[in-house]
Order: structure tokens, then C-alpha cells, then sequence
């Protein structure tokens, strides 16, 4: 029997040894890629053999699916990626030329909602800053004072798998917590204690802002320079979702003049480019790729903006369950079973 071939992209040395324990050999050949699937980088020509051959291609967020890679994969049948989001995949595309897309649904709510907590409480009580200082054996209190959590209003923007278990937390915390979803589900509602509002009643009523919703055309600039003057003055924005649901121009004006008064960001407009600034010099980056690179950088500088690198996802737990739901997909698909299809 022919073998099916799975290509993996972006993998780590640990993940790969996890994989391999996970797939018999006797009926599936393995292909990892440490780097992302991109198709200027020097082993471009290998993982385009590669490309040829494949039945699968698993991905993670920063490897773009798109055209031009689906038609060099000219055998491929599903892809399968290693995370919630897919809006890295040409999914319209993929579905035209008959490929199936498979994606990982639940795997961390509580992973990302815990790092949502972990950007608000190093912001309310500016654990950043006193990090810093400590190192330089400053232990000032001057400019420390944070502020409690207990009876602040988080307005929690998407109410699904994450944003429900952030609103769990924020319960814990004694915050009273507001709601924005397309979908409402009012059992819920009364069962956790939030309310359900519309948008710019959340903007305007919250003390703390997050983004939970998926990013698609409904949701690009969600918030946006009409709106963000709506926001109460002084609100903490967190935005662990993604980047394009807000206008990159607001988050700038909202930090610039105090509408914001700190951003907790785990995802950044470019961000796919700024994990190394020195691939900067070996890809063909657009300007206006260069032009956010900057301005994270000027963000970067000031005191009240914390920055991870996409990171709300990786939990030791949370990536077994990632790898765990994907080889279930993979497997699942070839067998002709339910798996989490995207298309
Ligand atoms: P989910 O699908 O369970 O929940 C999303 C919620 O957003 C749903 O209740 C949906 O009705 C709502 N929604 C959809 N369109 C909306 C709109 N136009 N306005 C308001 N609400 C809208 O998704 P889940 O698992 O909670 O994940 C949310 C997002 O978090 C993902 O789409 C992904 O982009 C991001 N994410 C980020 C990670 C990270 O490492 N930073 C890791 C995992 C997910």
C-alpha cells in the first residue's frame, strides 16, 4: 500500500519526536520542516519537492497557505493545521481545488485566557516595570502604584471558547464583565453573571477591553477610529486575537493620547515578520511591512504597552493538545471519520 506523506512546517525539535511516536510507520511517511513554509528562504528548492509529493501539509499561523503553494501541491488532499485560527489558508481556494482543511478548535481556552490574565495583571500592577527595576537593584516604589481588579468592568469582545473562560476568571476576581457577540446565548448569560451589550456601550462602559473574536471580514477593524473615541478614557486594551480587528492607526492614537492608558498585545499588526528582524534582510519585504516593524518598535519604548510574540497558545499542555488533535485529524480524514473540518 502506498504511503501517505505529511509534510510539517514550523515544527520544533520536540514536537517532531513527539509526532513521530504518534504515527505508524508502516503506513505514513513523515517530512519536518523546522522553518516556515516560505518560499524565499534557502531550502526552498527541498520543501518544493516536497510541496510535490505530499498527500498532507500541516501548518502553524505563520506558514501562508495560499494560491501559489496549494497549486504546487499538486497531491495534496488535506491541510491540516496546527492551530484555532485559519486565516492563514486560502480556504475558498483550497475548497475549489478539493483539498480539505482541518483545524484545531479547542485546545487552550484556558491557555490564552490565562495569558490575557497574565497581560492584565502585569499591567494593573506594573509587574514590568518592577521586573526591570529590581534587576537594577531599584526597589522604589515611586510610579508602582497599581490598581485592583475587584469591581473594574472587563468588556470581553467575542464570548466563545476563550472569552467565556476569561470571563470565568475575571468572576474569580470580582470584575463585573460585559459582552459583544454576534450570538448570544442567554442561559449562559445568567449562569456566569455578564451581560450581554452592544458594541459601543461595551467601549464606552469598560475598564479593561479584550479581544476574543475571530478575525474575517466581519470583524476587520472592529475597532477603529470612529469608534475608538466611544472607548472610556483610560480603558487597558488587550488584544491576545488578532491584529487586523483593530485599525492599526487607532491602537496608535488610542496609546498616543491616554484614550488607552496600557495595551497588553500578543499579537501585532506584521507580526509574522518581526519574530526575526534579521529575516528582514534575507525575505522581500513590502514597506509597509517595514513601516509596522517600526512602529512596534516606537510601542515597544513606552512604559505602559507589553508586548509577547504570539505566544498565548504555548502551554506544555496546550501544544500536546495541538499535536494530540492533529494527528486525531490527519488520521480521522484517511479513515473516512469526523474530524474538525474548517471547509
Ligand atoms: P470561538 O469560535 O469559540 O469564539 C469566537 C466568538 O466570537 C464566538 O462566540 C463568535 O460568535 C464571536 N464572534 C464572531 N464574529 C463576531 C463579530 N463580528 N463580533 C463579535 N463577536 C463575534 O473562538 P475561540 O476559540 O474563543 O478563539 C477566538 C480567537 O482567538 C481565534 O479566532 C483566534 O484568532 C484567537 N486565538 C489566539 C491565540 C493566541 O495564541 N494568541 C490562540 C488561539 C486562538
Amino acid at each position: 500500500m502506498k504511503k501517505i506523506k505529511i509534510a510539517f512546517f514550523s515544527i520544533p525539535s520536540k514536537e517532531k519526536s513527539y509526532l513521530n511516536k504518534k504515527f505508524d510507520k508502516k503506513k505514513f511517511d513523515l517530512y519536518f520542516f523546522k522553518e516556515e513554509l516560505y518560499e524565499s528562504t534557502t531550502s526552498w528548492k527541498e520543501k518544493l519537492s516536497i510541496l510535490n509529493e505530499i498527500d498532507v501539509l500541516s501548518v502553524f499561523i505563520y506558514d501562508k497557505v495560499d494560491k501559489k503553494i496549494i497549486d504546487k501541491a499538486k497531491n495534496l488532499k488535506l491541510i491540516a493545521t496546527r492551530s484555532t485560527g485559519f486565516n492563514h489558508i486560502d480556504v475558498e481556494y483550497a475548497k475549489k481545488k478539493k483539498i480539505s482543511v482541518a483545524n484545531v478548535p479547542f485546545y487552550g481556552e484556558n491557555t490564552v485566557a490565562e495569558h490575557t490574565f497574565a497581560l492584565i495583571l502585569a499591567l494593573s500592577r506594573n509587574l514590568h516595570k518592577a521586573y526591570i527595576r529590581s534587576q537594577q537593584s531599584n526597589f522604589s516604589l515611586d510610579g508602582l502604584r497599581g490598581f485592583d481588579l475587584r469591581g473594574k468592568v472587563i468588556g470581553v469582545i467575542g464570548a466563545g471558547s476563550i472569552g467565556v473562560h476569561v470571563m470565568k476568571i475575571a468572576k474569580g476576581f470580582g470584575m463585573k464583565v460585559l459582552a459583544y457577540d454576534i450570538k448570544q446565548n442567554h442561559i449562559l448569560e445568567e449562569l456566569l453573571d455578564f451581560k450581554y451589550v452592544g458594541l459601543d456601550e461595551l467601549l464606552s462602559s469598560s475598564d479593561i477591553i479584550t479581544l476574543h473574536c475571530p478575525y474575517n471580514e466581519q470583524t476587520h477593524h472592529l475597532l477603529n477610529m470612529n469608534n475608538i473615541k466611544k472607548v472610556k478614557r483610560g480603558a487597558l486594551f488587550i488584544n491576545t486575537a488578532r491584529s487586523g480587528i483593530i485599525e492599526p492607526s487607532a491602537l496608535y492614537h488610542a496609546i498616543d493620547s491616554g484614550i488607552f492608558s496600557g495595551a497588553g498585545l500578543d499579537v501585532f499588526e506584521g507580526e509574522e515578520l518581526l519574530k526575526e528582524e534579521n529575516q528582514m534582510l534575507t525575505k522581500n519585504v513590502p514597506l509597509k511591512n517595514v513601516e509596522a516593524l517600526l512602529k512596534r518598535n516606537l510601542l515597544l519604548r513606552r512604559e505602559n504597552v507589553i508586548i509577547t510574540p504570539h505566544m498565548a497558545f504555548d502551554s506544555h499542555e496546550a501544544i500536546e493538545r495541538i499535536l494530540d488533535t492533529t494527528v486525531e485529524n490527519i488520521i480521522a480524514f484517511f479513515e473516512n471519520k469526523n474530524y474538525y473540518k474548517v471547509n
